[in-house]
Protein backbone atom coordinates (compact mmCIF):
# COMPACT_ATOMS: atom_id res chain seq x y z
CA UNK A 1 0.00 0.00 0.00
CA UNK A 2 1.16 3.56 -0.88
CA UNK A 3 0.85 5.88 2.16
CA UNK A 4 1.51 9.25 2.76
CA UNK A 5 2.43 10.79 6.07
CA UNK A 6 1.90 14.35 6.85
CA UNK A 7 3.49 15.30 10.03
CA UNK A 8 3.85 18.60 11.95
CA UNK A 9 5.47 19.82 15.10
CA UNK A 10 3.34 17.07 17.43
CA UNK A 11 5.52 14.05 16.00
CA UNK A 12 8.74 15.88 17.83
CA UNK A 13 7.21 16.60 20.66
CA UNK A 14 7.69 13.75 22.49
CA UNK A 15 11.17 14.30 21.32
CA UNK A 16 12.00 17.44 23.52
CA UNK A 17 11.45 19.58 20.76
CA UNK A 18 8.47 22.43 21.27
CA UNK A 19 5.56 22.85 18.97
CA UNK A 20 4.58 26.33 18.06
CA UNK A 21 1.38 27.29 19.09
CA UNK A 22 -0.81 26.70 21.97
CA UNK A 23 0.59 27.18 25.65
CA UNK A 24 4.27 26.71 26.18
CA UNK A 25 4.71 26.85 22.07
CA UNK A 26 7.51 28.67 20.47
CA UNK A 27 5.64 31.30 19.04
CA UNK A 28 4.35 32.29 22.51
CA UNK A 29 7.59 33.58 23.21
CA UNK A 30 8.45 34.77 20.03
CA UNK A 31 6.67 37.27 17.26
CA UNK A 32 6.96 35.36 13.82
CA UNK A 33 7.45 38.40 12.19
CA UNK A 34 10.77 39.15 14.21
CA UNK A 35 12.19 35.92 13.41
CA UNK A 36 10.82 33.85 10.79
CA UNK A 37 10.59 36.06 7.91
CA UNK A 38 12.39 37.84 4.79
CA UNK A 39 11.83 41.40 6.90
CA UNK A 40 13.05 40.10 9.77
CA UNK A 41 16.28 38.86 7.99
CA UNK A 42 16.97 42.01 6.42
CA UNK A 43 15.74 44.08 9.14
CA UNK A 44 17.99 42.43 11.68
CA UNK A 45 19.47 39.11 10.53
CA UNK A 46 21.93 38.61 14.04
CA UNK A 47 18.38 38.21 15.92
CA UNK A 48 17.10 35.47 12.89
CA UNK A 49 20.21 33.35 12.92
CA UNK A 50 19.99 33.33 16.99
CA UNK A 51 16.69 32.19 17.09
CA UNK A 52 17.57 29.15 14.23
CA UNK A 53 20.79 28.66 16.23
CA UNK A 54 18.80 27.71 19.02
CA UNK A 55 16.22 25.43 17.03
CA UNK A 56 19.50 23.59 15.43
CA UNK A 57 21.07 23.11 18.97
CA UNK A 58 17.76 21.53 20.22
CA UNK A 59 17.28 19.16 17.31
CA UNK A 60 20.81 18.16 17.36
CA UNK A 61 20.06 17.47 21.33
CA UNK A 62 16.86 15.69 20.75
CA UNK A 63 16.38 11.93 19.21
CA UNK A 64 14.05 10.54 17.36
CA UNK A 65 10.84 9.00 19.44
CA UNK A 66 9.04 5.76 19.33
CA UNK A 67 6.62 7.40 16.83
CA UNK A 68 9.61 8.27 14.35
CA UNK A 69 11.26 5.02 14.44
CA UNK A 70 7.44 2.87 13.77
CA UNK A 71 6.92 4.55 10.65
CA UNK A 72 10.06 3.81 9.87
CA UNK A 73 9.58 0.05 10.65
CA UNK A 74 6.53 0.56 8.53
CA UNK A 75 7.72 1.29 5.16
CA UNK A 76 9.41 -2.44 5.04
CA UNK A 77 6.13 -3.33 4.62
CA UNK A 78 4.28 -0.61 2.33
CA UNK A 79 5.14 2.52 0.37
CA UNK A 80 5.24 5.10 3.01
CA UNK A 81 6.40 8.45 2.04
CA UNK A 82 6.73 11.56 4.72
CA UNK A 83 5.79 14.70 3.85
CA UNK A 84 7.26 16.85 7.18
CA UNK A 85 6.22 20.64 7.65
CA UNK A 86 9.33 20.14 10.73
CA UNK A 87 12.60 21.54 10.13
CA UNK A 88 14.27 18.64 12.27
CA UNK A 89 15.90 15.19 11.13
CA UNK A 90 14.26 13.02 13.34
CA UNK A 91 12.62 11.14 10.92
CA UNK A 92 15.85 10.71 8.48
CA UNK A 93 17.59 9.57 11.82
CA UNK A 94 14.72 6.64 12.98
CA UNK A 95 15.69 5.44 9.54
CA UNK A 96 12.97 6.93 6.96
CA UNK A 97 14.14 7.59 3.69
CA UNK A 98 11.73 8.93 1.69
CA UNK A 99 11.29 12.38 3.75
CA UNK A 100 10.00 15.36 2.01
CA UNK A 101 10.49 18.87 3.99
CA UNK A 102 8.01 21.57 2.97
CA UNK A 103 9.50 24.31 5.44
CA UNK A 104 13.13 23.46 5.04
CA UNK A 105 16.26 22.04 7.40
CA UNK A 106 17.73 23.36 10.52
CA UNK A 107 21.06 21.34 9.57
CA UNK A 108 21.70 22.79 6.30
CA UNK A 109 22.02 26.39 5.08
CA UNK A 110 22.01 28.28 2.07
CA UNK A 111 23.58 31.25 0.19
CA UNK A 112 20.67 34.66 0.73
CA UNK A 113 21.04 35.19 -3.05
CA UNK A 114 20.90 31.70 -4.43
CA UNK A 115 18.26 29.46 -3.25
CA UNK A 116 20.42 26.24 -5.04
CA UNK A 117 23.31 26.60 -3.04
CA UNK A 118 22.53 24.84 -0.10
CA UNK A 119 25.41 23.15 2.16
CA UNK A 120 25.24 20.89 5.42
CA UNK A 121 25.17 23.26 9.02
CA UNK A 122 25.07 21.36 11.49
CA UNK A 123 26.71 24.40 14.01
CA UNK A 124 26.16 28.20 14.95
CA UNK A 125 25.65 30.52 11.81
CA UNK A 126 27.23 33.65 12.12
CA UNK A 127 26.95 37.16 10.39
CA UNK A 128 30.26 37.02 7.33
CA UNK A 129 29.74 32.71 7.43
CA UNK A 130 29.92 33.10 3.87
CA UNK A 131 28.37 30.52 0.86
CA UNK A 132 30.77 29.84 -1.95
CA UNK A 133 29.30 32.31 -3.90
CA UNK A 134 30.67 35.13 -1.66
CA UNK A 135 27.13 35.76 0.17
CA UNK A 136 25.73 35.57 3.57
CA UNK A 137 24.72 31.82 4.60
CA UNK A 138 21.42 32.04 5.85
CA UNK A 139 19.04 29.13 7.73
CA UNK A 140 17.63 26.84 5.09
CA UNK A 141 14.03 27.61 5.95
CA UNK A 142 10.92 28.65 4.29
CA UNK A 143 9.53 31.75 6.05
CA UNK A 144 6.22 33.48 6.03
CA UNK A 145 5.63 35.27 3.14
CA UNK A 146 8.15 32.95 0.65
CA UNK A 147 6.93 30.68 -2.12
CA UNK A 148 6.97 26.51 -0.62
CA UNK A 149 8.81 24.96 -3.44
CA UNK A 150 8.54 21.53 -2.17
CA UNK A 151 4.42 21.59 -2.78
CA UNK A 152 4.70 20.14 -6.21
CA UNK A 153 6.23 17.24 -5.59
CA UNK A 154 4.51 16.73 -1.95
CA UNK A 155 1.11 16.75 -4.03
CA UNK A 156 1.82 14.07 -6.49
CA UNK A 157 2.93 12.20 -3.36
CA UNK A 158 -0.57 12.28 -1.81
CA UNK A 159 -2.28 12.45 -5.24
CA UNK A 160 -0.83 8.56 -5.99
CA UNK A 161 -1.64 7.48 -2.41
CA UNK A 162 -4.15 5.31 -1.14
CA UNK A 163 -3.87 6.27 2.79
CA UNK A 164 -3.25 8.77 4.00
CA UNK A 165 -1.90 9.24 7.79
CA UNK A 166 -1.80 13.22 9.46
CA UNK A 167 0.50 12.85 12.75
CA UNK A 168 1.08 16.17 15.24
CA UNK A 169 0.04 19.27 13.01
CA UNK A 170 -2.86 21.61 13.81
CA UNK A 171 -3.50 22.81 10.00
CA UNK A 172 -3.74 26.16 10.40
CA UNK A 173 -0.40 27.03 7.72
CA UNK A 174 -0.98 26.99 4.36
CA UNK A 175 -0.39 25.40 2.05
CA UNK A 176 0.49 22.48 4.15
CA UNK A 177 -2.66 22.16 5.71
CA UNK A 178 -4.43 21.95 2.04
CA UNK A 179 -2.26 18.72 1.24
CA UNK A 180 -4.78 16.00 1.79
CA UNK A 181 -7.55 17.72 -0.07
CA UNK A 182 -5.27 16.47 -3.36
CA UNK A 183 -5.66 12.90 -2.26
CA UNK A 184 -8.15 10.39 -3.94
CA UNK A 185 -11.61 10.97 -3.02
CA UNK A 186 -11.42 7.06 -1.77
CA UNK A 187 -8.49 7.48 0.16
CA UNK A 188 -9.25 6.87 4.03
CA UNK A 189 -7.45 10.25 6.02
CA UNK A 190 -6.47 9.12 9.64
CA UNK A 191 -5.73 11.81 11.82
CA UNK A 192 -3.14 11.66 14.89
CA UNK A 193 -3.29 14.51 17.37
CA UNK A 194 -4.03 14.29 21.08
CA UNK A 195 -6.63 17.54 20.22
CA UNK A 196 -9.07 17.36 17.30
CA UNK A 197 -7.19 19.64 14.81
CA UNK A 198 -9.38 22.34 12.72
CA UNK A 199 -10.59 20.47 9.51
CA UNK A 200 -13.70 20.65 7.68
CA UNK A 201 -15.62 17.22 8.58
CA UNK A 202 -15.30 14.33 6.53
CA UNK A 203 -16.72 10.64 6.59
CA UNK A 204 -13.06 9.48 5.45
CA UNK A 205 -11.90 11.47 8.07
CA UNK A 206 -11.10 9.59 11.25
CA UNK A 207 -9.06 10.63 14.01
CA UNK A 208 -7.08 8.66 16.62
CA UNK A 209 -6.85 11.39 19.99
CA UNK A 210 -3.50 9.96 20.92
CA UNK A 211 -0.28 11.24 21.00
CA UNK A 212 2.48 10.01 17.89
CA UNK A 213 4.07 8.06 20.43
CA UNK A 214 1.70 5.49 20.54
CA UNK A 215 -0.76 6.65 17.86
CA UNK A 216 1.04 5.28 15.14
CA UNK A 217 1.62 1.97 16.87
CA UNK A 218 -1.88 1.70 17.32
CA UNK A 219 -2.42 2.67 13.80
CA UNK A 220 -0.54 0.38 12.38
CA UNK A 221 -1.82 -2.83 14.63
CA UNK A 222 -5.09 -2.23 14.58
CA UNK A 223 -6.36 -0.26 11.46
CA UNK A 224 -3.93 -0.43 8.94
CA UNK A 225 -4.58 -4.37 8.80
CA UNK A 226 -7.95 -3.85 8.11
CA UNK A 227 -8.11 -1.53 5.28
P1 LIG B 1 1.65 23.54 15.70
O1 LIG B 1 2.46 23.93 16.89
O2 LIG B 1 0.78 24.56 15.07
O3 LIG B 1 0.70 22.32 16.07
C1 LIG B 1 1.18 21.21 16.77
C2 LIG B 1 0.10 20.17 16.82
O4 LIG B 1 0.64 19.01 17.45
C3 LIG B 1 -1.15 20.55 17.63
O5 LIG B 1 -2.31 20.24 16.90
C4 LIG B 1 -1.04 19.68 18.89
O6 LIG B 1 -2.33 19.29 19.39
C5 LIG B 1 -0.29 18.48 18.35
N1 LIG B 1 0.49 17.73 19.35
C6 LIG B 1 1.07 18.15 20.49
N2 LIG B 1 1.73 17.16 21.09
C7 LIG B 1 1.57 16.06 20.32
C8 LIG B 1 2.03 14.70 20.40
N3 LIG B 1 2.80 14.30 21.41
N4 LIG B 1 1.68 13.85 19.41
C9 LIG B 1 0.90 14.27 18.38
N5 LIG B 1 0.45 15.52 18.25
C10 LIG B 1 0.78 16.41 19.20
O7 LIG B 1 2.67 22.88 14.64
P2 LIG B 1 2.51 22.67 13.07
O8 LIG B 1 1.11 22.34 12.72
O9 LIG B 1 3.57 21.73 12.67
O10 LIG B 1 6.24 26.76 9.96
O11 LIG B 1 2.85 24.10 12.54
C11 LIG B 1 2.90 24.33 11.17
C12 LIG B 1 3.95 25.35 10.82
O12 LIG B 1 3.75 26.52 11.61
C13 LIG B 1 5.37 24.93 11.17
O13 LIG B 1 5.95 24.11 10.16
C14 LIG B 1 6.06 26.23 11.28
C15 LIG B 1 5.03 26.98 12.10
O14 LIG B 1 5.06 28.32 12.07
C16 LIG B 1 7.24 27.60 9.71
O15 LIG B 1 8.01 28.01 10.56
C17 LIG B 1 7.33 28.01 8.27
Amino acid sequence: MRIAVLTGAGMSADSGIQTFRGAGGLWEGHRVEDVATPEAWLRDPALVLQFYNERRRGVLAAQSNRGHLALAELAQQHDVHIITQNIDDLHERAGSNKVLHLHGEIVKARSERNAGLIVDCRTDLHLGDLASDGAQLRPHIVWFGEMVPMMEPAIGIVEDADVILIIGTSMVVYPAASLFQYSKPQAPVFVINPEQPEMSRSARIQFITQRAVTGVDHFIQEILPAL
